[in-house]
């Protein structure tokens, strides 16, 4: 976790311990911390200290009274604790007895048998007779929706589950009813919380220490499962799952708390959305279609072959590979590797939306290249203050960085603006919610910029970005009533809402404080911006990043904790696979394709690669140089498909592509291609179109590694076989270039890591070892390296963006 300020620490003793943690660290945890577990029921990673169970009674000595329910009281200095005294042993038999008197003890027949903190804490305190009894009551299940049943009569009412409805989730779908014995938890007004605003995120289910809340599409004991830990492939907040199987299907995703970015916690895709890999429309095997247009299922070797040849006529610019954002690491680096070594085309690229595009563009002009995140997302837990999140709904596009805001909100009392034409519910939560007319969130950004910069409030800092003067000519000219008439907002609001970004309160007036505002961030899912058709109503995704970008500057947020800019992408491995240079200009790493040093090392690490003649029968050639001028940009590359140049394509599909077209004009100009390759998953518009599918490995059946979009790589496990005959792109890259005469086999991706990590410097201290510990977040120059968390000063080649420029 990124922390930036210095705290007060205290020292006490634990068992006889000595344990020094920040002041304020309950007792439960820094007996965590020192290795020292107290049984507990309430407590909760990240939640509000409860104190309602008192399983974790520790003595305080020296203290009248000196029982103290652990998980509430803050170690405090030169306090001495002991866990397992006599009296507090006897305080917990006695507790766990009074809740045995009512629970339901259906553990034969209860999912929660076997991972159950009551049955745990029965047993682990010996309890094997109860003094307490009385006839039990008993209810039958509640379904609270398709995928939640409650049953009162095991519940414990810890409220762990509405805390993290509330206080992570920030949605409140269900809270405590009725009192005493007859308390319960429930649904607002009982009805289904598929009618509320509930995001069936099941995180409900996932904190309940007993089996009150459980999962209706599971239906194993756990201890018949296999886990594996690994990284949901759903969104590019990159979070880490458990995935656990049984027979080499996936059961059930469970959590890790406070393991990965996420800390344990996962919104409804992250939970359910494994149920797809099994879906019927999977592709188990290879097809070929025939020149009458009729398409059959065939081998492997069959189509390898069927593909090598015709690639073969294809090498040079007739040539063009589209990855998905989600491929692997690995994946992306073959992938771009066989096209500019074997197939000398730099037209590779991945394949994006036009706001894609644009964001893309647009950050990389703002910042000299292109990140997801200039920041890193624990750093919500830490530094950041002021917040502006910016685009369609932050809630469902990333869910853990809304989790994250709101718990900044909560806990750390961060201040939100959020502008957006949608209402979501940290709109109600925020201080301030925006929601300009369609079209114009850019000129609200321009707005609040404009009266940051009248207020007299800067101090500066920020005229040495470059196009400084071009941008204070720029925001001087900007009308804030003509803005305000244009967007809907008044000059009121458009004021409260700079003062909010620059100091946190909507009245602000100064003066400026002695050594400066507290950091303000942005948050952007204006990447998102095509899916729903929502791109009209928010406007020109650059213009809207370009403002987003001025504005960070402009306050000096770059460079600093709390700071920066965050424009999540959508896939999975969207910063990853441009790391790994699926780029037309840039080679892995960000590299100039035209810096002849940089591309001699790739050059003399690929070259070697030849193996052999070319399986081929027209005329392909063995070129041991890579090709150096660019490939096309993506509408470029539209363009060059209508006229005939680009011939041929390999295209990965993914999850956004499953049954949308993501970008129309290039889908139209990928029907033109005289040989289309499509890599997926699923059928989808791309394999409608396709001469080749060819089905691909889903993340949860294939090792790698993925890069989140706050630059984290982590590592991406196998749970389960592949479906049917689907492989790992490595797997097919290495047969279809082996035809070629070009190894690009590699044992295992760990082998294509060590390729990686000697080739690309911001890759050069990422191994799968040092992985095994957790992720690790990029630039990091050597194993050594902590990698840098914020970007800024010179790391960035920052710049104001007007619309001249
Ligand atoms: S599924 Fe999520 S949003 Fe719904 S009630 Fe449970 S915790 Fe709340
Ligand atoms: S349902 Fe589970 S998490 Fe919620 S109060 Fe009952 S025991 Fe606690
Ligand atoms: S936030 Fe994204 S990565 Fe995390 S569980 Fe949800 S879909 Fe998966
Ligand atoms: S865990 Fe401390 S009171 Fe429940």
């Amino acid at each position: 976790m990124v922390t930036t300020t210095q705290q007060k620490m205290v020292t006490g003793k634990i068992n006889g311990q000595d344990v020094t943690v920040p002041a304020g660290t309950q007792i439960l945890e820094a007996a965590r911390l020192a290795g020292i577990e107290i049984p507990n029921l309430c407590f909760q990673p990240l939640l509000r200290p409860w104190g309602s169970c008192r399983i974790c009674t520790v003595e305080i000595l020296g203290r009248r009274g000196g029982l103290i329910e652990s998980c509430a009281t803050p170690l405090g200095d030169g306090m001495e604790v002991l866990t397992h005294s006599p009296d507090a042993l006897q305080a917990r038999l006695y507790i766990l007895q009074m809740y045995l008197i009512d629970h339901a003890l259906d553990c034969p027949t209860c999912d929660k048998s076997g991972e159950c903190y009551l049955q745990d804490n029965t047993y682990l305190h010996n309890i094997n007779a109860n003094p307490y009894r009385r006839p039990k009551f008993s209810q039958p299940y509640e379904h609270f929706s398709a995928t939640i049943d409650y049953k009162w009569d095991r519940c414990i009412m810890c409220n762990r589950c509405t805390r993290v409805c509330d206080e992570v989730i920030g949605v409140t779908a269900i809270e405590t009813a009725n009192r005493g014995l007859e308390a319960t938890i429930s649904t607002a007004f009982g009805i289904d919380l598929s009618e509320t605003s509930c995001t069936n995120c099941g995180m409900c289910i996932a904190v309940c220490p007993v089996g009150a809340f459980t999962d209706r599409h599971f239906g194993h004991h756990p201890w018949e499962l296999d886990a594996t830990e690994t990284i949901c492939g759903f969104c590019d907040n990159g979070c880490t799952i458990n995935v656990e199987s049984n027979k080499g299907i996936v059961r059930r995703v469970s959590h890790l708390w406070e393991r990965g970015v996420n800390h344990g916690y996962t919104c409804e895709k992250g939970k359910w959305g494994h149920e797809i890999i099994q879906s019927p429309d999977r592709i188990f095997y290879p097809r070929l279609r025939e020149q009458d247009g009729r398409v059959y299922e065939t081998g492997w070797d069959e189509i390898v072959a069927h593909v090598a040849d015709r690639f073969g006529h294809y090498q040079g610019s007739k040539f063009a590979a589209l990855a998905s954002g989600e491929n692997t690491n690995e994946e992306a680096f073959a992938l771009q590797q066989f096209s500019r070594a074997v197939m000398q085309s730099n037209t590779v690229n991945r394949l994006l939306s036009p706001a894609q595009m644009a964001v893309e563009r647009t950050t990389r002009q703002a910042f000299g290249l292109d990140v997801a995140s200039t920041n890193n997302l624990q750093e919500l837990f830490s530094a950041a203050k002021n917040i502006l999140v910016v685009g369609p709904s932050i809630f469902e596009h990333a869910p853990i960085v809304s989790y994250w805001i709101n718990h900044a909100r909560l806990y750390r009392e961060a201040r939100i603006v959020v502008i957006s034409t949608e209402h979501y519910l940290l709109c109600d939560r925020a201080v301030m919610w925006l929601k300009p007319n369609p079209g114009t969130t850019d000129l609200l950004i321009d707005g609040i910029a404009a009266e940051i910069v009248n207020s007299g409030l800067l101090s500066g800092e920020a005229d040495q970005v470059a196009g400084a003067s071009d941008y204070a000519a720029y925001v001087a000219e900007v009308d804030v009533a003509a803005i305000a008439e244009k967007t809907g907002i008044s000059v009121q609001q458009i004021h409260e809402a700079a003062m909010v970004f620059l100091a946190g309160e909507m009245d602000f007036v100064g003066p400026r404080p002695e050594g400066g505002f507290k950091p303000s961030s942005v948050f952007s899912t204006i990447a998102h911006g095509d899916e729903d058709g929502k791109m009209a109503e928010y406007g020109d995704p650059a213009r809207i990043t370009a403002a987003l970008t001025n504005l960070s500057a402009l306050t000096g947020n770059l460079g600093i904790a709390g700071g920066g800019v965050a424009s999540m992408r959508g896939p999975a491995n969207y910063q990853g696979t441009t790391d790994m240079g699926m780029v037309p200009d840039f080679l892995p790493g960000g590299i100039d394709i035209a810096d002849d040093t940089a591309r001699g090392r790739f050059e003399r690490a690929w070259s070697s690669r030849w193996i052999g003649q070319a399986i081929t029968s027209n005329g392909f050639a063995q070129v041991r140089s890579l090709p150096t001028t660019p490939g096309l940009e993506l509408d470029e590359l539209a363009d060059a498909i209508d006229s005939g140049v680009v011939k041929a394509a390999w295209v990965e599909g993914g999850f956004a592509t499953r049954h949308e077209v993501l970008n129309t004009r290039l889908y139209e100009a990928l029907k033109k291609l005289e040989f289309l390759v499509v890599v997926d998953a699923y059928d989808s518009p791309l394999t409608e179109i396709a001469d080749v599918v060819l089905p691909l490995a889903l993340n949860l059946e294939k090792d790698g590694t993925f890069t989140s979009y706050d630059r984290t790589v982590q590592r991406v496990r196998a749970a389960v076989p592949a479906m049917g005959e689907a492989r790992s792109e490595l797997q097919i890259l290495s047969a279809v270039a082996g035809r070629l005469g070009y190894d690009l086999t590699y044992g295992h991706p760990a082998q294509a890591m060590v390729e990686i990590a000697q080739l690309v410097p911001d890759y050069a201290g990422v191994s799968y070892a040092r992985l095994e510990r957790g992720g690790i977040v990029t630039p990091v120059a050597a194993f050594g390296d902590e990698g840098a968390t914020i970007l800024g000063g010179d790391r960035l080649h920052t710049q104001y963006i007007t619309p001249a420029s």
